[in-house]
């Protein structure tokens, strides 16, 4: 019922040549008639070239940030409709290294995810817990404030995506076990039962991400609030993002 969805994160990797690269590895082992949304997040200079890249192919293009104004004095950022004319369809917001190296909060999230819809593209809205939070027994009340600081019900839930990223598993090789991330989707679900309604919950797609790899995507995909998952590092090898994409297939 959910059609599952795999994305990469590239975060602050690859050149113009890397990139190309990569793309075409990936389409190369690409099923293009499998029931599999595909994204990757390329940094923001290269989504004008990507999308060339992946013309012919299933795979969408998102961005990893955005700004929350439309225009003006910002130097350095980029708005929803600079990123909308490179051809991207998605945006990552409230990325936990946006949130602990950049200082983002949930004000700001909460103006990004709001910018996002209304310029008509697809929000990701990432959270998740720090290892703090978890032993102190923490992790649903974090993810419940995390929920109530930005989704209302007035942003669309078509164009709206949630990824449940435990901070303790990016990029540490450590990933949570299949039935706590379980645990913690189904709380988001619920959580989004009383923002929108059951029926509009149970098509929302919500990924988790935190050291995915081909070894452990199939038990973590299987589990039945899991519907995709957000790659960081195994995104950047191709034969390791078509094995996840291949993963979710087997899982379903
Ligand atoms: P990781 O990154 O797969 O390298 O842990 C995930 C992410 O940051 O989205």
């Amino acid at each position: 019922m959910r059609k599952p969805l795999i994305a990469g994160n590239w975060k602050m990797h690859n050149t113009l040549v890397e990139a190309r690269a990569l793309v075409a590895g990936v389409v190369e082992r690409l099923d293009e008639s499998a029931d599999v949304d595909v994204l990757m997040c390329p940094p923001v200079q290269l989504l004008f070239p990507m999308a060339k890249a992946v013309v012919g192919s299933k795979i969408m293009l998102g961005a990893q940030n955005v700004h929350e104004e439309q225009s003006g004095a910002f130097t350095g950022e980029v708005s929803v409709a600079m990123l909308k004319d490179t051809g991207c369809s998605h945006i990552l917001v409230g990325h936990s290294e946006r949130r602990h190296i950049f200082g983002e909060m949930g004000d700001r999230i909460a103006k990004k995810v709001r910018a996002v819809v209304q310029g008509g593209l697809t929000a990701i809205y990432c959270i998740g817990e720090t290892l703090e939070d978890r032993e102190a027994g923490r992790t649903m009340a974090v993810i419940d404030q995390q929920i109530d600081e930005v989704l209302t019900g007035d942003i669309p839930a078509d164009q709206l995506i949630v990824a449940y990223e435990p901070v303790w598993a990016i990029g540490t090789g450590k990933t949570a076990s299949p039935e706590q991330a379980q645990e913690v989707h189904a709380h988001i679900r619920s959580r989004l039962v009383d923002v929108y309604d059951a029926g509009k919950a149970e098509k929302l797609r919500i990924l988790y991400g935190g050291s995915v790899k081909p070894g452990n995507a199939a038990s973590i995909l299987a589990q039945p609030d899991i519907d995709g998952a957000l790659v960081g590092g195994a995104c950047l090898v191709a034969e390791d993002f078509a094995a996840i994409i291949s993963a979710v297939l087997t899982a379903a």
